[in-house]
């Protein structure tokens, strides 16, 4: 299958996307305290993974995950509780499902031309349900 130039630019942000969140879901359940939050990320950093395969797949491309989001949601975290409070559990994690119904929508016209990520978005929608869950 040929894909476009600026499809297959927005195929690639889309797989360096879901490695970055594969490093931000494992490095939160290194942080987190409650074990319960901490299986759920490792869930979704696995499934992450699995959505990062699904581009691969497409663009036939290696891409390293930045660790950048990962390194800055876990220092929002371990200011939790600490004397600066600059932000809660609460706050962090709704700013992952944001990100997480973000993800879903961005999708949404790109689904309509690879059906393989159809389930990626449906996916992304079921993750900001399951850490909207945890709060
Ligand atoms: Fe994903």
């Amino acid at each position: 299958m040929t894909i476009s130039k600026s499809n297959m630019k927005i195929l690639l942000k889309s797989q360096q996307g879901e490695l970055d969140v594969v490093m931000m879901y494992q490095a939160l359940a290194k942080v987190v305290k409650d074990e319960n939050d901490a299986a759920t990320f490792r869930k979704l950093a696995s499934e992450e993974g699995h959505h990062a395969s699904v581009f691969h797949k497409l663009t036939q491309e290696n891409i390293k995950p930045k660790k950048t989001l990962a390194f800055f949601i876990t220092i929002l975290y371990k200011l939790i509780g600490k004397k600066y409070k600059l932000i809660g559990k609460k706050r962090l994690y709704t700013k992952i499902i944001k990100g997480e119904y973000q993800a879903c929508e961005n999708y949404a016209p790109v689904a309509e031309k690879f059906p393989e990520i159809e389930s990626v978005k449906e996916d992304e929608k079921r993750h900001g349900d399951i850490v909207a869950s945890l709060l």
